[in-house]
């Protein structure tokens, strides 16, 4: 007999398992289809996804040791610390973020267990509908099946875009996959797109004592980020870390010899090459919705590929929603989550919602970059008139001690009204200290909010406390 379930979610990464998890939550039979794209050396199918197999996970784990490998060779010395002859083993350091992934994907199968998700092994792809209810085949590798669905969650994410003329083989030339599992340092490290992947992981490999060269298309520097921010990054990325960032670059012939890569480009100043051990190719991902049979059912995607949703990740099909890096915004994993989470609370008949306006973007070098809201940039185009609160971490107390005076706190407020806009950190736990501006948006603060609510001392969030009170040009450490 056919196996029936309220919801059928498509896609165990982190939008897909938390719909499904919020969804069982309320009490809806719920089941999770998930292809064989990860598995375990014994073959077993791996949950979770792009983040916690290729992605948010592995990636920091990995920036994480190297930045100990770098303080233990550069920043130990000011503390009067001496460590010589510092090595690394890149074994270890590879096993170690593997452990990680291995740990967290085996709790994604665990939260299913106890919350009674079915997990279903296999390609998800629909087949039609009958008596209102969705067919959807799971095709797995022992043969396939089909279920029934009231409502489907197509949350199939996404895959690392490459580019014409330049075969990934993830050994040498690689995408994110590739790059997080180097088997050694390259000695010249290339890196196609000086994005968010290409500056994490090629922090990564700089750190642990590669040369490391980032061609970017785009004339501007990170120019999703606030121009101050951006401008503070480039300094100490290229000037302070030895990062080599060509920006304006037109990619020419990428040949893979012997010796490694050679990638030909144009600049403003003519033609040049790049030789390299390795290259990284990071140049965005695109959205996976080839086999899904969305075709054959009339499922709306974009001139983007994406599958079209309205606000509430509702597709133009009765009862078929999407979540994630399928469908428009941010490919980021918490914006995925609080879809999937929405999703599963609007089929279960409550009130989910998701505040795209208050969504928060960190990259996780050294330093960090977070940002939530509105850039100075995109309030000037807007027109709105705004005043800006911008304190160095170089004022504070804590960050002196912790010997990391890098960046700013710059707070963004409404002129008439004093509503913050926008804040953007670049710093040391800039990924923490942006929670607190996260909340005061939901919340609808002012800046004045801000001034007026007392930050433990010392910590870094003081600075987020004096930025808010210069935007009133009235700080008090500086
Ligand atoms: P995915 O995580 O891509 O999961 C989709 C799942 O669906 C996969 O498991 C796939 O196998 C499965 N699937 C696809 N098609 C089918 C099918 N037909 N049938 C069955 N299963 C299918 N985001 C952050 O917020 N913070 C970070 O620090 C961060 N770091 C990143 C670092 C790297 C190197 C990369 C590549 C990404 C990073 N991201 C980060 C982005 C983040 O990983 C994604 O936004 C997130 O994983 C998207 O979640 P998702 O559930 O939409 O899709
Ligand atoms: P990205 O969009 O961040 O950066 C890609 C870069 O490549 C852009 O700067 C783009 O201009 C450039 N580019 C595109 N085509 C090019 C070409 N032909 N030649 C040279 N440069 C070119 O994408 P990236 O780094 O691949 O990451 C994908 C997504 O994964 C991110 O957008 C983000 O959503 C997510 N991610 C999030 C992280 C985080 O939250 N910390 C970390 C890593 C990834």
């Amino acid at each position: 007999m056919t196996k029936q379930f309220d919801v059928v979610v498509i896609g165990a990464g982190p939008g897909g398992y938390i719909a499904a998890i919020r969804a069982a939550q309320l009490g809806l039979s719920t089941a999770c289809i998930e292809s064989e794209s990860y598995a375990d050396p014994k073959g077993e199918v791996r949950l979770g996804g792009t983040c916690l197999n290729v992605g948010c996970i592995p990636s920091k784990a990995l920036l994480r040791s190297s930045e100990l490998f770098d303080e233990a060779s550069h920043a130990f010395v000011m503390h009067g610390i001496t460590a010589e002859n510092v090595k690394v083993d890149v074994a270890t350091l590879v096993r170690r973020k593997d452990n990680i992934v291995t740990q967290l994907t085996g709790g994604i199968r665990g939260l299913f267990k106890k919350h009674k998700v079915a997990l279903l092994v296999g390609r998800g792809s629909f087949k039609g509908r009958e008596d209102e209810l969705w067919q959807v085949e799971v095709a797995g590798k022992d043969g396939a099946e089909v279920v029934a669905a009231k409502h489907v969650i197509v949350a199939t994410g996404s895959s690392a875009r490459h580019l014409d003329g330049i075969p990934v083989d993830n050994k040498i030339i690689c995408d994110n996959a590739g790059a997080l599992s180097f088997d050694s340092v390259p000695r010249r490290l290339g890196v196609i797109g000086a994005g968010v992947i290409g500056l994490e992981l090629g922090s990564v490999w700089k750190r642990l004592g590669s040369e490391v060269t980032l061609l970017e298309a785009l004339p501007d520097f990170l120019a999703a980020a606030d121009p101050a921010v951006a401008k503070e990054a480039w300094k100490a990325f290229t000037r302070e870390q030895g990062l080599k960032i060509h920006l304006g670059v037109k990619i020419g012939a990428v040949k893979q010899g012997k010796k490694g890569v050679t990638v030909d480009y144009e600049n403003g100043e003519g033609d040049q090459k790049l030789e390299c051990d390795r290259l990284i190719v990071s140049v965005g991902r695109v959205p996976n919705t080839a086999g899904l049979g969305a075709e054959s059912v009339g499922l709306a995607v974009d001139s983007r590929g994406r599958i079209d949703v309205n606000d509430h990740c509702q597709t133009n099909l009765e009862n078929v929603w999407a979540v994630g890096d399928v469908i428009r915004g941010p490919m980021l994993a918490h914006k995925g989550m609080e879809e999937g989470a929405m999703v599963a609370e609007l089929i279960a008949g409550q009130a989910g919602h998701v505040n795209y306006d208050a969504i928060p973007w960190v990259i996780y070098t050294h330093p960090e970059i977070a940002w939530v809201g509105k850039t100075e940039t995109q309030l000037k185009n807007e027109g709105v008139e705004f005043r800006a609160g911008q304190i160095p971490f170089a004022a504070n107390g804590r960050a002196l001690g912790q010997g990391d005076t890098t960046g700013f706190v710059k707070m963004l407020a409404d002129a008439r009204t004093d509503r913050i806009l926008g804040v953007h950190v670049i710093g040391a736990s800039a990924s923490e200290l942006i929670a607190e501006a996260v909340v005061a948006m939901e919340f609808g603060a002012s800046s004045e909010d801000i001034a007026r609510i007392c930050h433990a001392h010392p910590t870094l969030s003081e600075v987020m406390h004096e930025a808010a009170l210069a935007v009133d040009r009235r700080p008090l450490h500086f």
